[in-house]
C-alpha cells in the first residue's frame, strides 16, 4: 500500500465551494506551521505524485500518445487566452451550481473516469468514491476499474454518479454493464467513443507495460455475469481444440500470472488453480472495445437505457451535431487527455468550434487539459456546461489517497471561486465570452 502522509498533520478540507473558506484554512494551519502535504500548484502536484508512483504507473497515468502533442496543445490552447476581469461589480456572493443532464452538481466540476487506478493505489476506485461522496462532486465511474460500480455506487452516499462505457463487440456484454450502471443508481452513461482500440503510447511501450495485461483494470468486467460467461465458454472451447498454454516461464510471466490471480475475484490458491484468471484478461483485451463502432451503434442506445446519454470523445462540429440529431443529451469535448492520438486538436479549441456549430442550447462538457480552477473558468467562459477533472485528482490520490483527491478538489473548485470573484461572475451562466480575449503576449513574454 503506498504511504500516504498522516491525517493529524494535514490542514482540514471543508465541503469545497468558497475559496476564501479554503485559503483561510490553509492560512489559519500555517500560521501553526503546518502546510499543506498536497501541493496547490499543478506542478507541484505532478512532481510530488511521480516521486511515490512506479515507473510503470507513471507511464500509464501521466503517458500520452506519440511525442506528447496532444497533450502539451491542451495546455497551450489555455495559455492563448487572458481572462479580463471587471471591476466594482458588487457582487459578494457566488452560485456555483449547475443542472447538467438533470443531475445536480454543486460546482460545474466532475471527476473523469480514469482507467488502471490500481497502477497508482490498490483501493483506488473507493478512495476516489469517498473522495467523490465527501466534497459533493460527482464521479464518473471508469470502466476499467478495480473494483465493480456496486462497490463504488456504495460509497457514493448522497453523491451522484455517472457510469462510463467502452463499447464491447458483444452486445449482450454492452446490455449487461448498461443495467449494471442503471441499478447502481447511475444518473448518465458515458459512452466513451474514441478509445475503438489503444492510442501508440510509447512511455507503456517503452516498459512493455499494459496494466490489463496484468489483471489490472478489469473490474467491471470480471465481475460481469455476461462477461463471465463469455470466458467459460472460451475455456471450454479451448479445452475442446487441445489448446495448450504458449507463455514461456520467466520471471516477469510469473510476476504476470502472481498479479492476474492476485486481482481475479476470489480466493489467491483457487485462483492459482483456475484458467479463470488468464483466461479473463485474454478474453477482455479481445472484446472491451469495438473497433467497428459507428453511428448506427449510437443510434440504438435510445432503446436501451433509460439514462440520459452522454457521448465522450467528440473533437469535430459535425460529429457534435450528428451526436444530438440522434438524440443524446450531452456530449463530451475531450481527446481522451492526449492518450490516443498524437498531435490532435486541442479540447478546448474544439470545445470553441463545437459550441459555434451547435449554438448556445446543447450540453457541452470539457475534459482533457483541465488543470486549475482559472482553466474551468476559461472553458466556461468557451461555453463549457462543465468541467472533467482527470489528471490532478490521480495524482492527489497518490500522494495522499483520499484526502488527496479531497483537496485537489478543493483546491480546484476554490479557485474557481476566487477567479469568479475577482473579475465579477456571480454564477455559472454569468461566465461568458467577454470574460476571455486572445492573450496579447502569447505565444510567451520574453
Ligand atoms: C483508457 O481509457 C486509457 O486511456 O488507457
Amino acid at each position: 500500500m503506498p504511504q500516504h502522509s498522516s491525517a493529524s498533520e494535514e490542514t482540514p478540507v471543508a465541503k469545497p465551494g468558497s475559496g476564501r473558506d479554503r485559503q483561510s484554512a490553509i492560512y489559519s494551519a500555517g500560521v501553526v506551521g503546518i502546510t499543506p502535504a498536497v501541493p496547490t500548484s499543478f506542478a507541484g502536484l505532478e512532481r510530488a505524485a511521480q516521486k511515490v508512483t512506479s515507473p510503470k504507473g507513471w507511464a500509464y497515468v501521466a503517458g500520452g500518445a506519440g511525442e506528447g502533442r496532444t497533450m502539451r496543445n491542451n495546455r497551450a490552447a489555455f495559455d492563448r487566452w487572458a481572462i479580463v476581469p471587471r471591476m466594482a461589480h458588487g457582487g459578494a456572493t457566488r452560485d456555483l451550481s449547475v443542472k447538467i443532464v438533470g443531475t445536480q452538481l454543486s460546482s460545474p466540476l466532475l471527476l473523469a473516469p480514469v482507467g488502471a487506478g490500481q497502477l497508482i493505489d490498490p483501493e483506488a476506485d473507493l478512495h476516489t468514491a469517498r473522495a467523490a461522496a465527501s466534497t459533493g462532486v460527482p464521479y464518473v465511474f471508469t470502466n476499467q476499474g478495480g473494483t465493480p460500480m456496486e462497490e463504488a455506487a456504495a460509497e457514493m452516499g448522497e453523491t451522484p454518479h455517472w457510469v462510463q462505457l467502452y463499447w464491447s463487440t458483444d452486445e449482450a456484454l454492452v446490455d449487461s454493464l448498461i443495467g449494471r450502471a442503471e441499478a447502481s443508481g447511475a444518473e448518465a452513461l458515458v459512452i466513451t467513443l474514441d478509445t475503438t482500440t489503444l492510442g501508440w503510447r510509447p512511455q507503456d511501450l517503452t516498459l512493455g507495460s499494459l496494466p490489463f495485461a496484468q489483471g489490472l483494470g478489469i473490474g467491471q468486467y470480471t465481475s460481469d455475469p455476461r462477461f463471465r460467461e463469455i470466458v467459460a465458454d472460451r475455456i471450454e472451447r479451448a479445452k475442446e481444440a487441445g489448446v495448450a498454454s504458449d507463455v514461456k516461464v520467466t520471471l516477469q510471466a510469473l510476476r504476470s500470472l502472481i498479479s492476474i490471480t492476485r486481482n481475479h475475484p476470489g480466493s489467491f490458491w483457487a485462483n492459482l488453480r483456475s484458467p479463470v484468471p488468464r483466461a479473463s484478461v485474454e478474453t477482455f483485451l479481445d472484446i472491451y472495445s469495438n473497433p467497428g463502432l459507428s453511428w448506427d451503434h449510437v443510434a440504438t442506445l435510445r432503446g436501451r437505457t433509460r439514462l440520459p446519454v452522454v457521448l465522450k470523445g467528440i473533437l469535430h462540429p459535425d460529429d457534435a451535431r450528428r451526436a444530438f440529431d440522434l438524440g443524446v443529451d450531452a456530449i463530451v469535448v475531450s481527446n481522451h487527455g492526449g492518450r490516443q492520438i498524437d498531435s490532435s486538436i486541442a479540447s478546448l479549441d474544439a470545445l470553441i468550434s463545437v459550441r459555434g456549430a451547435v449554438g448556445p442550447e446543447p450540453t457541452v462538457l470539457l475534459d482533457s487539459g483541465i488543470r486549475t480552477g482559472a482553466d474551468v473558468f476559461t472553458a466556461l467562459a468557451h461555453g463549457a456546461d462543465a468541467c472533467l477533472l482527470g489528471r490532478p485528482y490521480m495524482y492527489g490520490l497518490a500522494i495522499a489517497g483520499q484526502r488527496g483527491v479531497e483537496e485537489v478538489i478543493a483546491n480546484v473548485v476554490a479557485e474557481l471561486d476566487l477567479t469568479m470573484a475577482l473579475t465579477g461572475a456571480t454564477d455559472v451562466k454569468s461566465v461568458s465570452r467577454d470574460f476571455v480575449v486572445p492573450n496579447p503576449t502569447w505565444p510567451g513574454v520574453v
